[in-house]
């Protein structure tokens, strides 16, 4: 008999239909649960992608030891995007449609959250944030989530601070190109009217490196204080040109801060930086997870460490509450988690996707922090 072209064609289709079905859409395959995890392990923001995934794999190792979730193992399959937005959108897309992912964890720079949040938005998987504090990133979301506060808190916490300490005249500096240093600053200047005033306001931008012009205007000034929204990479080149041109007083920032390379430069000794946990907290969910990072990664962890560890862990309970993999009973359980005791406060994940949980403001002293002040959830 002879094969003709259309039972060849007939044939292959048999034999790669149920190739072609193995992998259900959103339902992962085999025995692993595949969780897609993207951010940025590489660029200026790189110990915000690095740390964020040390946390998860410390998550996800223990959930593995101890059995796994519904009979299997969890999977983590993490994407670089180089801490740029577009990257964010093909890594998204490629977890979700090529890997199948259940749900995603990512990002830190709430910019990029707010790419790869699209992407989830609209396929209808669920993401967690561990760290993207700027209200828009869950804003309007159905699948969108996030483990920490925001940056109307966050930013109503460091000018409250500002004013305790008595300084009446701030100085800011703002990355305009930046959604998370623009909701900070906004909200900050706001918040501050009733304090103080705010005697210089000047703008960079991301790929900046001389400041020269903007702090020579600053200093002019003779602000009290200077408040810098910035990530890590950014404050640290200012700081050192501030230091350079005379500005010698303390400068204020957020979350973005945090990195070892801020603690360890001494331009930024007593400077203060508000955040999302302290190693020093003596609570037992912060010591145990203090010890349990340590002991696998020998360095002391990070508030992207911690956040990255607290937005595995809501995912895989909310997992094991679902019962199922099926990526919007795993969002709708994501949206019940109440009181879970995460190593960066108790979550309760509210109406708007968000958690509220305390700031602490942490000093730099010596290359390394210390407690300078707690606030308390709203
Ligand atoms: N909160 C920052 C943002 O939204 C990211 C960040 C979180 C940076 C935690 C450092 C530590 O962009």
């Amino acid at each position: 008999m002879q094969i003709t072209a259309k039972t060849l064609l007939a044939l292959l289709l048999i034999v790669v239909t149920p190739l072609g079905c193995k992998h259900k859409p959103g339902g992962g395959s085999g025995n692993d649960i595949i969780v897609g995890e993207y951010g940025s392990m590489t660029g200026t923001e790189a110990t915000f992608g690095q740390s964020t995934d040390e946390g998860i794999q410390l998550a996800t190792d223990q959930v593995n030891q101890a059995g796994g979730l519904l009979g299997k193992q969890v999977k983590i399959i993490a994407r670089d995007d180089q801490g740029s937005q577009d990257q964010a959108v093909s890594v998204v897309k490629e977890l979700i449609n090529r890997e199948h992912a259940v749900a995603i964890l990512g990002e830190v720079a709430s910019t990029n959250s707010l790419a790869g949040g699209q992407v989830c938005e609209k396929a209808k998987v669920p993401m967690i944030s561990p760290s993207s504090t700027n209200p828009k990133v869950t804003q309007g979301k159905q699948f969108v989530y996030r483990v920490c506060f925001t940056d109307d808190f966050q930013a109503k916490g460091d000018a409250d601070f500002v004013s305790r300490r008595g300084w009446k005249n701030v100085a800011v500096l703002t990355a305009a190109d930046s959604d998370y240093s623009n909701g900070l600053a906004t909200f900050f200047k706001e918040e501050f009217k009733s304090h103080g005033s705010v005697v210089a306001d000047e703008e960079y931008r991301k790929d900046d490196r001389d400041f020269k012009p903007q702090l020579t205007r600053i200093k002019a000034a003779s602000p009290d204080v200077v408040y810098v929204p910035g990530y890590y990479t950014q404050v640290i080149n200012i700081l050192k040109q501030a230091r350079e041109l005379g500005l010698t007083v303390p400068f204020v920032g957020g979350d973005g801060w945090d990195s070892e390379a801020t603690l360890k430069a001494p331009q930024a000794d007593g400077c203060f930086f508000s955040n999302h946990y302290s190693p020093d907290e003596p609570r037992l969910e912060v010591q145990e997870f203090v010890k349990a990072y340590r002991a696998k990664f020998n360095k002391i962890p990070d508030a992207m460490a911690v956040t990255g560890y607290d937005a595995a862990r809501v995912l895989f309970d909310a997992i094991k509450r679902a019962g199922s993999i099926d990526p919007i009973a795993i969002s709708d359980a994501i949206a019940q988690t109440k009181n879970f005791p995460g190593a960066s406060g108790t979550i309760t994940v509210d109406a708007q996707h968000n958690a509220r949980k305390p700031i602490v403001m942490l000093e730099i002293r010596g290359g390394k922090t210390t407690i300078a002040d707690t606030i308390p959830p709203q």
